[in-house]
């Protein structure tokens, strides 16, 4: 039986979910894998488990290389069902001398498992933990992305178990970085950072100068999803450090949804204003785009164009659901505008300008609404507005700052 190794003595034991679609709300047309990892020593160390359904797995896996009962301790580095959905299952197969977690990540086990009589072992951030050769040490990560999350560093092989940070949805018969296809490993990267990691960006910077400043080794980053990053681990830090300052690649979203083809129509009038700045642009429409892969875009965007007609006094279900999605990722330093068709009160252009107002985008025209289906010279002012997008763009790339007019 096959085995997948690290480094000496530390494995891949996990599962691969070939099967799931929707990580709640976050479109996972790939699959994932919940990975887990085992160092072999004179503790005998199991980090992180696997969703619930996939315990037998995880067993497995073990069993190709030790018996489950011989583990002396297992580190929880995040709570979150994906990684410990089994733990209970594993503690009473295993009965670890030690349940190593966060200090948070001890009160949320207590809140979903109910078991205050594991034993429980709080490390206390920076603590070392000599597992016989090898040494571990614990790095608290709070709120990346939640407040129990931890990352775990074997000293010796330079690995950093970094739970959730530097993973992506993505299930392959492979397990490394190097034997995967770099377009699809980093596109898979940068939607788990956008649908996972936007909101929590000063953190991810402040935990990137940390490691920095340490300067710690790091010769191999095993996060808790898809492929371990053995090759190039630098490729995956030096993006995290640019979607963490939320970088627009100097491009525009046309996100929009439309009723009877009218705002449809002001979409393109206005992707055409953007075409006269020399702007590169996509038309994004809702009822076609799934949410998550809109946000995907929506990371490496520096102007995002907002367009809905107005149905009872608002939005079109579509677009107030990916606004409350992408207001609860606060994506930040964008330019925006807004646009929309309306039959007679005509509220959608304010509530999406309302919306950008508090995501802090830098609003740059007041809004165009046109009544019912646009004529020829509605349309010259959605070319217009596609220019003043275009502008301010360039003006934005070229280093001015741009104020918001709203
Ligand atoms: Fe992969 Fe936050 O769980």
């Amino acid at each position: 039986m096959q085995t997948t190794k690290l480094a000496d003595n530390i494995y891949w034991v996990g599962a691969v979910d070939w099967l799931t679609r929707d990580f709640h709300g976050y479109s996972t047309y790939r699959g994932t894998t919940y990975n887990a990892y085992l160092i072999i020593d004179e503790k005998v160390t199991l980090i992180d488990t696997v969703k619930d359904q996939y315990k037998g797995e995880l067993l497995q896996n073990i069993r190709n290389i030790i018996d489950p009962e011989k583990i002396d301790y297992i580190v929880v580095n995040h709570v979150e069902m994906d990684h410990s959905g089994c733990l209970p299952a594993m503690i009473d197969i295993i009965k670890p001398e030690k349940v190593i977690c966060s200090k948070m990540g001890h009160k949320a086990m207590l809140k979903h498992f109910h078991q205050d009589d594991w034993p429980f072992h709080i490390v206390t951030p920076g603590e070392e933990m000599n597992l016989g050769k090898k040494t571990l040490s614990f790095l608290e990560t709070r709120m990346l992305h939640w407040p129990d999350s931890m990352f775990t560093y074997a000293k010796e092989d330079q690995i950093l178990f970094s739970s959730d940070a530097f993973g992506q949805h993505l299930a392959t018969s492979e397990r490394f970085d190097d034997e995967v296809n770099q377009d699809i490993l980093m596109h898979e990267c940068a939607k788990y950072y956008a649908n996972i990691l936007t909101l929590y960006s000063p953190l991810v910077k402040k935990l990137l100068a940390k490691v920095k400043e340490i300067g710690l080794p790091i010769k191999t980053i095993a996060p808790d999803h898809g492929v371990i990053w053995r090759q190039n681990p630098e490729k995956v830090l030096r993006a995290y450090n640019s979607w963490s300052q939320h970088e627009g690649q100097g491009n525009a979203l046309i996100i929009y949804d439309t009723m009877w083809h009218s705002t449809e129509i002001m979409a393109k009038a206005i992707s055409e204003g953007l075409n006269d700045e020399g702007i590169s642009y996509k038309l994004i429409n809702l009822q076609v785009n799934h949410r998550s892969d809109v946000m995907t875009d929506v990371l490496n965007a520096s102007a995002i164009i907002l367009g809905c007609p107005t149905l009872n006094n608002g939005l079109l279900p579509r677009m107030a659901g990916f606004l409350m999605y992408m207001r609860g990722l606060r994506p930040t330093n964008k330019i925006g505008a807004a646009f929309g068709s309306y039959g007679w009160s005509g509220e959608a252009v304010k509530l999406m300008n309302q919306s950008m107002k508090e995501m802090k985008f830098n609003i740059c025209h007041q809004g165009l609404r046109i009544q019912y289906v646009p004529e020829h010279d509605h349309l010259k002012d959605c070319v217009e507005l596609g220019r003043t997008v275009g502008s301010s763009l360039n003006k934005f790339i070229a280093g001015e700052t741009i104020e918001s007019i709203i």
